[in-house]
């Protein structure tokens, strides 16, 4: 079952929250549709790894921010190949399609993402 959450319009302040307007539903993110400029905050919790084109992804939520938005994730990365055989196994079976921390590292720039932090082990 894919996911997708946009929260727009959501004060966090604290440990407290102001749901002005939360909209919940079931789409596929490479495919739904939204108007450019329609969003404060994108927001996506490892999910990415089951995505192809990962320029494509960001392009798309790079349009839908307004001027100032942020884009927020969490995502698995993998380590340079040669892969062991147990983690080649593992990503098939996941069908998880992962980069390397700089290979993440190369999208920001390209979008015009700004202050892109990679946290890696
Ligand atoms: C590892 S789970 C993470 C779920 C949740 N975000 C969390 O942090 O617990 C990956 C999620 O990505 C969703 N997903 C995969 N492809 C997607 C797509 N094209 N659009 C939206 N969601 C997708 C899957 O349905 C699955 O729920």
């Amino acid at each position: 079952n894919a996911l997708a959450v946009l929260v727009q319009g959501v004060l966090v302040t604290g440990f407290s929250c102001l749901f002005l307007q939360v909209h919940f539903e079931v789409a596929d993110a490479t495919k739904r549709e939204f108007p450019e400029g329609s969003f404060d905050v994108v927001y996506s919790r490892d999910t990415i790894l089951h995505i192809d084109d990962k320029l494509a992804l960001f392009k798309r939520f790079h349009s839908w921010l307004k001027p100032g938005g942020q884009v927020l994730i969490t995502d698995y990365c993998c380590g340079e190949k040669p892969w062991t055989p147990q983690f080649q196994d593992y990503v098939k079976q996941r069908g998880y399609i992962l980069y390397t921390p700089p290979q993440y590292g190369k999208v920001g720039p390209i979008i015009n993402l700004k202050n892109t932090l990679i946290i890696s082990p």
